[in-house]
């Protein structure tokens, strides 16, 4: 049996992206849509209820354009809202904390894990828990680097500024002796070349793309939801928003092959509406 519905992915930027060249490496006959909540980038420091409503607002789109899964590509958007969207929507849902934190607790040796994110990932502690799940006497050192998002949005990522507040944010981790890091937001493996200068081969470093990738394949298989591979792939792009700068850092992951980019109204994203989830 085959499903040939795209798979929805959404993120407030261009981090998501990231997940989103993972997803088509490793699902090549999977249609894909992704949401950029450009207008109201950036999710990390917003109140969880207004980020909640948001994801919320682009799964109920996603929903609209006959998405047959949605995978949350944003850190901050799956703390905030993954186990109320669970509730709402009767698709599957795949957030990127789970599938990070159990390639962290695989990865270290020294039982040492650090965590650079957003303020509102570190805040929700979502990933202390999905680690000591998994392994109570794992150690975590969890560090806010807010700054690198913006710098990572507006093409910055190989900039002195970003190596600045890197060298910022790792410093503690560092003196931790972390030997295992997660890039806890999804804009940062956009930085993993300087990340890798300055921890050298200290530590293993963690992004979640690949692991919520092969997560979203097994969904799929178990749930009878793979596309076949007789399957031509369509890609589409949705932000709110201006797409110019977007556009530019997509092009650097994806080159020629950028799907086309269309904008939605912004009043489709964190409108009220009578009760908050109704789906
Ligand atoms: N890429 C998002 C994440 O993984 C966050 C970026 C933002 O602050 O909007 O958390």
């Amino acid at each position: 049996m085959s499903d040939p519905r795209p798979v929805g992915v959404f993120d407030s930027g261009v981090g998501g992206l990231t997940v989103l060249r993972e997803l088509q490496r490793q699902l090549p006959h999977e249609s894909t849509i992704y949401f950029a909540d450009l207008a109201h980038f950036p999710y990390g420091p917003r109140y969880q209820a207004e980020v909640r409503q948001f994801a919320l607002d682009i799964i109920r789109f996603l929903q609209k354009l006959d998405v047959k899964l949605v995978v949350i590509a944003c850190n901050t958007a799956t703390a905030a809202a993954l186990n109320t969207a669970r509730e709402v929507f009767d698709i599957p849902i795949i957030g990127v904390i789970t599938p990070g934190a159990q390639a962290a607790v695989e990865a270290t040796r020294n039982r040492r894990v650090g965590v650079i994110s957003t303020e509102g990932t570190m805040h929700s502690g979502e990933y202390l828990h999905a680690i000591r799940e998994a392994n109570p006497t794992i150690g975590v050192l969890p560090k806010a680097a807010p700054d690198l998002v913006d710098l990572v949005e507006s093409g910055k990522a190989q900039s002195p500024e970003a190596e600045a507040a890197l060298r910022h944010a790792l410093k503690d981790i560092i003196e931790y002796q972390a030997d295992t890091l997660i890039l806890g937001c999804t804009h940062y493996p956009l930085l993993r070349p300087l990340i890798s200068k300055i921890t050298g081969d200290r530590m293993t470093i963690v992004d979640s793309a690949e692991t919520t990738a092969q997560k979203t394949g097994r969904v799929l298989d178990r749930n009878g939801l793979g596309s076949s591979d007789a399957e031509t792939p369509i890609h589409q792009i949705y932000v709110t928003g201006s797409p110019e700068r977007f556009t530019e850092v997509a092009r650097v992951l994806f080159g020629e092959d950028l799907p086309p980019i269309r904008s939605v109204p912004v009043e489709l994203v964190g409108q009220p509406r009578g009760r908050e989830g109704a789906a």
